[in-house]
């Protein structure tokens, strides 16, 4: 078996979050949420792994390497334009051969990994396997409609009226019939191949297509609140490494990773939390459910429930709860109280000031 990973796409430079051009870099507890589907694909004994590529080829590269480090041997394939998931699968037709293949969406992140899943398909052998979650605004993905057995009666792509609440999850089982199908495909409204649509076609031509609901999902969908929770989530799960230096007067209390070349001074941590390498965390607090990424300094302050990008900086700020900061920034804390605000913030910033 084989593991596709669709890793392309236009870049996302715009989002407020991130400055990554790669939605798929963007991190969970201090790793890039590709990172968790890679190692999921690994743990469920799938070493073969196709990266589809395309904009943003380069950050993705550099961020995987030749896979050694997974204990995979990566193969890039780039996508000349994401002409849509489907299409990813007709471009690596070749690589994949006859293989029964998982697809595997890399901004998409499930809990507990695929292990189970990949074993199932692997004893039942069907056309395809889907997962499906239940979601607020199924408007958003594609969304399936099942018949009173459980059996898939019809997928809809992005649907204005939704038939139920039940998303499609990007993580994909497909024998090599898939290929038959995706080879019959028309572009959609929004001009995609969509895989919706190919499996679809795989109901109608009576393949066996099975669908499992699971929860603890989550993708990046630029949506603050899913993030912080996705890192909470995460976080719950670390254990306790300290590779940095701790002074006496810190303390650490519960779980907590500090990772190397990081310093705490006079400060205290109480986790679950992540300081990332080579940060500096002086005087301060952090507090639960807090993700503070390499080459941050955290100084005077007290930050919890947050996730900090690299190389951000926040002095004297006071309490700094449920907030994503992104990558280089700098948040300081007034010497005086001020008249007025100075504020150089880039496209897309929000700030809440209160009063
Ligand atoms: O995440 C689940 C959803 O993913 C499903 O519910 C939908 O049915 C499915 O169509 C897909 O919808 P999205 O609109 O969210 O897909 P997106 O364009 O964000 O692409 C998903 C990933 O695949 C992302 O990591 C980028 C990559 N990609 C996308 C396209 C269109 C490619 O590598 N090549 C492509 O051509």
């Amino acid at each position: 078996m084989k593991a596709l990973v669709l890793a392309g796409g236009t870049g996302s430079r715009l989002r407020p979050i991130t400055h990554t051009a790669a939605k798929q870099l963007v991190p969970v507890a201090n790793k890039p949420v590709l990172f968790y589907g890679i190692e999921a694909i690994v743990a469920a004994g799938i070493s073969e792994i196709g990266v589809v590529v395309g904009e943003t080829a380069e950050e993705i590269k550099a961020a995987l390497g030749d896979g050694a480090r997974f204990g995979a041997r990566i193969t890039y394939l780039p996508q000349e334009r994401p002409l849509g998931l489907a299409h990813a699968v007709f471009i690596a037709r070749d690589w994949l051969g006859d293989e029964d293949f998982v697809m595997y969406l890399g901004d998409n992140f499930i809990v507990g990994g695929i292990t189970a899943l990949v074993e199932e398909f692997r004893a039942e052998r069907p056309d395809a396997r889907i997962m499906l979650t239940r979601v607020k605004e199924p408007s958003l993905f594609g969304v399936a409609e099942l018949g009173p057995d459980g059996q898939v009666i019809a997928l809809e792509e992005k649907p204005r009226h939704p038939r139920s609440d039940l998303a499609l999850v990007g993580i994909y089982l497909f024998s090599a019939a898939i290929h038959d199908v995706v080879a019959t495909l028309e572009p959609s409204a929004r001009g995609e191949w969509e895989i919706t649509d190919a499996i679809q076609k795989l109901v109608d031509s009576d393949r066996t297509v099975r669908s499992t609901v699971i929860t603890g999902y989550w993708k990046d969908t630029g949506n603050v609140a899913d993030m912080l929770e996705v890192n909470r989530s995460v976080l719950e799960g670390i254990e306790s490494c300290v590779e940095g230096s701790v002074d006496e007067t810190s303390e650490l209390i519960g779980r907590v990773r500090i990772a190397p070349g990081a310093r705490v001074e006079r400060s205290r941590i109480v986790g679950p939390a992540v300081i990332g390498e080579n940060c500096l965390i002086l005087d301060s607090y952090i507090g639960p459910s807090t993700s503070v990424a390499d080459d941050c300094v955290i100084g005077g302050s007290a930050v919890e429930y947050s996730v900090i990008l690299q190389d951000s900086r926040i002095e004297n700020a006071g309490r700094v709860e449920g907030s994503l900061i992104g990558r280089s920034v700098q948040v300081k804390g007034a010497e005086r109280r001020a008249h007025a605000h100075r504020l150089v913030l880039g496209d897309h910033s929000q700030v809440r000031i209160d009063k």
